[in-house]
């Protein structure tokens, strides 16, 4: 295969996008006292309700919303992940989930004061 058949190939294998953004919401619960912690546990139920709201009043389809497992970083937590810029976000106000819905979401602003910068 010739470079420029390979180059086609890329071309053509553009994948269409169910959404312009896809967010990711950890709800794991463990107990407080578990030695991992938990997003439950660091009150991630009400926002991650409240943004799932905020989304569906929304109604355009552009934004997924997905309940999510454990992603790894429990004690960051509440955690969740918007794509596909990859931005994770620690809010734990009903205003913060506003903002990100807001701004990022909805109005391509990324909001740095709720970014996690995340290393494994
Ligand atoms: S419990 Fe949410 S990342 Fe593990």
């Amino acid at each position: 295969m010739s470079e420029t058949e390979t180059e086609t190939q890329e071309e053509e294998f553009v994948l269409p996008q169910l959404y312009k953004r896809h967010v990711f919401a950890c709800y794991t619960q463990r107990p407080p006292t578990h030695p991992r912690g938990s997003c439950g546990a660091n009150g991630a139920q009400p926002l991650w309700d409240r943004l799932g709201k905020l989304i569906e009043a929304d109604g355009s389809g552009e934004i997924g919303f997905t309940a999510a497992g454990c992603m790894g970083f429990c004690s960051a937590g509440p955690l969740m992940v918007v794509y596909p810029e990859g931005v994770w976000y620690r809010p734990t106000t009903p205003e913060d989930v506003d903002e990100i819905y807001k701004s990022h979401l909805k109005g391509d602003k990324r909001v740095d004061r709720l970014v996690m910068i995340l290393s494994r």
